[in-house]
């Protein structure tokens, strides 16, 4: 992300946020607790939804200039959190060292999302959870995906290396985790592309 890309990423996503998004973190997130590590963690969006109590909270950014601005946050709040610029192809943690892992509109982003789920899983303990929103690969629109495919390359470049080709759901499926919670949502706003929403919570198998 360039340092204009963190600079206005808050103000590019407010109306998102406020239709959609914002909704989708506090519901998946009021119910963490234990020891919780979130990937790509971004200017901190997910900060204001943290239940009380963590035992722990490590938000990992390895882009200097969003993390500039989640530690700018995190110095203005009151929230208790370790920062890691670490990325998630590989994790700096000892296996089953968490309770949860959150990963919000991340996976579209990381360079390898196999290895980042491989990581996930390795670190989540047996019985540990994946919570996640991401926007995907349409589920039920084929004109949609085709145009998702055609426009990937020109997305890429603009959108910091966002993808909007990855079959998220079955990534996290084929990587380990029985998906408990999913849900398959539509954004009434933004390009189409971006619009097909999966969120829920995923199991860590226990081998
Ligand atoms: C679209 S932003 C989402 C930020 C935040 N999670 C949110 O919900 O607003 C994607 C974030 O993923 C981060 N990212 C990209 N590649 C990553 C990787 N390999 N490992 C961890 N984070 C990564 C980017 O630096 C960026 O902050």
């Amino acid at each position: 992300m360039s340092w204009l890309g963190a600079r206005i990423y808050d103000g590019v996503m407010r109306v998102a946020e406020r239709r959609h998004i914002a909704a989708w973190r506090q519901e998946l997130l009021v119910g963490l607790s234990g020891k919780v590590l979130e990937l790509g963690a971004g200017t901190g969006a997910n900060l204001g939804f943290y239940p009380k109590g963590l035992k722990r909270l490590v938000l990992l950014e390895p882009d200097p200039h969003m993390r500039a601005r989640l530690q700018a946050k995190l110095h203005s709040g009151h929230l208790a959190a370790e920062v890691s610029e670490a990325s998630a192809e590989s994790l700096p943690f000892a296996d089953h060292e968490f309770d949860w892992v959150v990963c919000t509109l991340v996976l579209c982003s990381v360079r390898d999302p196999e290895a980042s789920l491989r990581e996930i899983h390795r670190v989540l303990r047996p019985g540990g959870k994946l919570a996640f929103v991401e926007h995907v690969l349409d589920p039920s629109d084929e004109r949609n995906r085709k145009r998702q495919r055609r426009y990937q390359p020109v997305w890429g470049l603009i959108a910091a290396h966002c993808h909007v080709n990855r079959d998220t759901r079955a990534s996290i499926e084929s990587g380990g985790f029985k998906l408990g919670r999913i849900e398959e949502q539509r954004m009434s706003i933004g390009p189409r592309i971006v619009r097909p929403m999966i969120l829920g919570v995923a199991t860590r198998s226990s081998i």
